[in-house]
């Protein structure tokens, strides 16, 4: 068994057709159907059933498709790895989710350059968990997001939880209430922005709590902002789901509901938008750093010193921390 005939079995199972394939990986049909038989001869196992079109795997083909994927998708990253420990690039490739560009980000990026006058950074926007396979793939040496990811190859360090403030349109009733409470906003139209939602398992670890020795499910709800509300066993009335952060405080901005944005998004529409806190001191969104376990890029212990600066300066209290 060897990677052509694995490659070739993906492309063909992928794409469901061996002239699509063909396309894709420069082979011909035929060479393509050989490295088929041969590796369907070597396990003595029909892995596509060809007399369907499109085709088809058969049960053992899927259970080999999705582990050979897995495996192919980690030589990559090897790959990519081994070349970069070899010959590291000079740039920073970051990625970042929006909400953390219109906090600290660009007044990081501006401490760091100003250490390292020589130091080229390229910033790309990328969510969650694109910034994942992004990190595998070399395309970004380190990510700010908003989620904490469990992956093998992943190491993160969570820098800060970041409070929660709602978004009201100036008009609103509660617009200049200081002190907010989910529950005085259950009646309003709730605008759900998050692109990305929680994986189950963190919403699942607060979904039991025990009373008089029974288990009460309270909270398995995985939308970002709907799982806040859920801890406070809250529903919202109605909901609008829209594409971003910018949209949701448009949406705000024209009077059509309500939201809730890290603090730092607090400048953004003052004119329409009326920022407030809430009450709730765990209502906080978490700001992790996330880089690849086997290859620190070498620069990024200097971004790390800047962020934390960067936190002195502004006098948020933080915990030093560094990737191994
Ligand atoms: C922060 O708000 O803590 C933060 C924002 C962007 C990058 C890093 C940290």
């Amino acid at each position: 068994m060897d990677l052509k005939q694995l490659n070739a079995f993906i492309a063909i199972s992928t794409l469901q057709s061996f002239s699509a394939a063909a396309k894709t990986t420069g082979l011909s049909q035929p060479s393509l159907s050989r490295l088929l038989k041969q590796l369907e001869g070597e396990l003595n196992v029909t892995l596509i059933d060809r007399y369907h079109r499109p085709l088809q795997l058969t049960e053992a083909g899927q259970f080999f498709y999705d582990k050979v994927r897995t495996l192919l998708t980690e030589l990559d990253t090897i790959t990519s790895m081994t070349k970069r420990l070899a010959a590291p690039s000079s740039t920073l490739n970051i990625g970042f989710v929006p909400s953390v560009l219109y906090g600290l980000l660009p007044d990081i990026i501006a401490t760091l350059k100003l250490q390292d006058p020589d130091i080229e950074v390229n910033l790309k926007d990328i969510s969650s968990y694109q910034q994942i396979e992004a990190l595998k793939s070399g395309e970004i040496d380190i990510g700010f997001s908003r989620f904490s990811h469990q992956d093998p190859w992943i190491q993160q360090i969570l820098l800060r939880h970041e409070r929660y403030v709602v978004a009201l349109p100036k008009a609103h009733p509660l617009a200049h209430i200081p002190e907010q409470r989910l529950i005085d906003l259950a009646n309003n139209r709730l605008i759900l922005y998050h692109q990305t939602h929680l994986p189950a398992q963190i919403a699942d670890s607060s979904a039991s709590s025990k009373t008089d020795g029974k288990v009460i499910t309270v909270n398995t709800e995985t939308e970002p902002l709907l799982h806040l509300f859920a801890q406070y066993g809250i529903t919202p009335f109605t909901t609008t789901k829209v594409s971003d952060l910018q949209v949701a405080l448009g949406l705000v901005a024209a009077g059509e509901g309500v939201t809730l944005v890290p603090a730092s998004l607090q400048t953004v529409r003052t004119e329409q938008i009326s920022y407030q806190r809430l009450i709730h001191e765990n209502v906080t969104s978490p700001i992790y750093l996330h880089t690849l376990k086997d290859f620190i890029h070498p620069k990024i212990p200097d971004l790390l010193n800047a962020t934390y600066q960067v936190y002195e300066r502004r006098g948020i209290t933080y915990r030093r921390q560094q990737f191994v």
